[in-house]
This record gives structure tokens, C-alpha cells and sequence, in this order.
């Protein structure tokens, strides 16, 4: 007796499982337009492909690796070491940074890491993993004009530097409005006008800031203040909706942050870009 209903449930069991079985690929073939998230896809082309400015020490910059020019920095230490928990090859592509977004938009890259502050404005558009560094807006001049420029006053009518696309040159509208805002494209080539004196000032988060003044001995930081933002930290930039692809992200950078990598990472490329100049 006790055996025979074992039997019954055995199939009842297997025609549930049957039912499911056909029921499953009633769906797949109804083609119901499940389409895959951004993480599977990731997953699926085993490659991260990832909009980045080489122009912005310690986190991305340009270096001699063995002879070739290659990219470096925290933040590419930072995907890579992403790409190596997601399980897939890390690509990246380099643009000025005013395209970053705008590749980023346009699907031309996955994610988009380069310093990019999480603003409110660009969440519109975006959405941001949880920030991974925050550092204060600086500003920088040289210093022969330390005596010059000690407030914010002291910069009116001057000239200063920004990147485009960038935070920054809000920083410069707004904190310093009776300035002159230039706007150039590339951080090196703004530290080259300020070191020939075409702009006065510029205006940098501190640690690129650091990173370039040691690189630049004649550069400084400006002992005036600037107000910071609190949702100007550096976050990953994603493409809106994609929760699995930001979930997995957010846990891994959590892990980053907690024991100690990140912070490892800016200490190692500001070495790495200070030693750079050194040769
Ligand atoms: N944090 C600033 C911003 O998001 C500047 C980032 C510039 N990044 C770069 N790789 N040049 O606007």
C-alpha cells in the first residue's frame, strides 16, 4: 500500500514537471521578448567594455609599459579587478572626457569610469554605482603667484581653468563668477597653459590636483577655499534601469572599499605617475 502511493506521487510528480517542462518552452517560443539585461550581455560577449579619459593622474593616465604607451591608473585597476569577479576581459576605450557620457549613452561602452562625479544632473540621464572616492575641488596656480591670488576675489578678471564637460568648470560659474572660466579639453594641456602663465589658475579635485603638482614643481595649491558637493564623489557611470549589472557592481566596490583596494589602488598610481616624470 505504503509503496503504490509513493508510485502515485512519483508521477503526479513527473506530470507537474512535464507541464512546467512544456509550459517553459511555450514561452520561449511565443518568443515573449525576455530580452537580457546589461550584466548578461556583459557575461554572454565575455568582454567589459569600458569609456574612460586617460587624462587624469593617479586615476587614469597614460604611461610606458615595456615600451608601449598603456593605460593605468586606479580607476583602471579599480575595472579590472571588476572585470576579474564578473569573469570577464576588460576593454577600455579612451575619449575626451566630455565624450564619456555620451558613448556611454549611445551603447558604445558598457560603463563609463573616469572620476565621474555622481551629480544630480547626470543621474537624469545615468544611473551611478555607490561613490568610491571623494575628494574637495582645489585650486591650482603657480607659485610665483602665491602672494597674488589668496582669495577668491583676488581671481576676478583672471583666468581659470577648467576641463570641459566637466564639474569644474560649474565650480569656476558659480564660486568664482567674476573670473574668467577657460575651458580646455585635456587636463595636461591645462597644466601646460597654467605653467606658461596663458591661464592663472585652474581648478582640480585635490588628489589630481596633488598628483600634477608633484608632477609640475613650479604648480601649487591656492590657499583659498571652495565649497564641495557632496554628490560630486567619483562613481561608476551605468546605463539607466540595469539593477543586476549595478547590484553586482555595488557589491564588489563595497568589498573594494572595506578592505582596503581602492585606497591601495590611488596610492599605487600616484607612485606609478609620480616616477613617470622622474625618467
Ligand atoms: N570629477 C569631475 C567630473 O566628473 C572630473 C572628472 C574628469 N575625469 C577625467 N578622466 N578627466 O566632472
Amino acid at each position: 500500500m505504503k509503496k503504490m502511493k509513493t508510485a502515485i506521487i512519483a508521477v503526479i510528480a513527473a506530470g507537474v514537471l512535464t507541464a512546467c517542462g512544456s509550459n517553459n518552452e511555450g514561452t520561449k517560443d511565443s518568443g515573449s521578448g525576455k530580452t537580457e539585461n546589461a550584466l548578461e550581455k556583459i557575461q554572454e560577449k565575455g568582454t567589459l567594455m569600458v569609456g574612460t579619459s586617460a587624462d587624469f593622474a593617479p586615476f587614469e593616465f597614460k604611461t610606458l609599459v615595456d615600451g608601449k604607451d598603456t593605460i593605468v591608473g586606479s580607476d583602471i585597476e579599480m575595472v579590472k579587478a571588476i572585470g576579474d569577479k564578473l569573469g570577464v576581459k576588460v576593454e577600455f576605450m579612451d575619449m575626451q572626457f566630455d565624450a564619456v557620457l555620451v558613448a556611454l549613452q549611445q551603447n558604445k561602452v558598457d560603463i563609463a569610469v573616469s572620476g565621474i562625479s555622481a551629480t544630480a544632473e547626470r543621474k537624469e540621464s545615468f544611473d551611478f554605482s555607490t561613490p568610491y572616492y571623494n575628494p574637495p575641488q582645489k585650486i591650482v596656480i603657480n607659485k610665483k603667484n602665491q602672494a597674488t591670488y589668496t582669495s577668491i576675489e583676488s581671481l576676478n578678471g583672471k583666468k581659470v581653468g577648467a576641463q570641459k564637460g566637466s564639474i569644474q568648470e560649474g565650480v569656476v560659474e558659480t564660486q568664482l563668477p567674476d573670473a574668467q572660466k577657460v575651458s580646455i579639453p585635456r587636463v595636461p594641456n591645462l597644466i601646460v597653459e597654467l605653467n606658461q602663465g596663458s591661464i592663472d589658475a585652474l581648478v582640480l579635485e585635490e588628489t589630481i590636483a596633488e598628483s600634477y603638482i608633484n608632477q609640475n614643481p613650479d604648480l601649487m595649491f591656492a590657499d583659498i577655499e571652495l565649497t564641495s558637493n557632496e554628490d560630486e564623489a567619483f562613481a561608476i557611470a551605468l546605463p539607466k534601469g540595469e539593477d543586476e549589472l549595478k547590484e553586482e557592481i555595488d557589491k564588489i566596490i563595497a568589498e573594494m572599499t572595506k578592505d582596503g583596494s581602492i585606497d591601495k589602488y590611488v596610492k599605487e598610481a600616484m607612485e606609478l605617475a609620480d616616477k613617470n616624470t622622474e625618467e
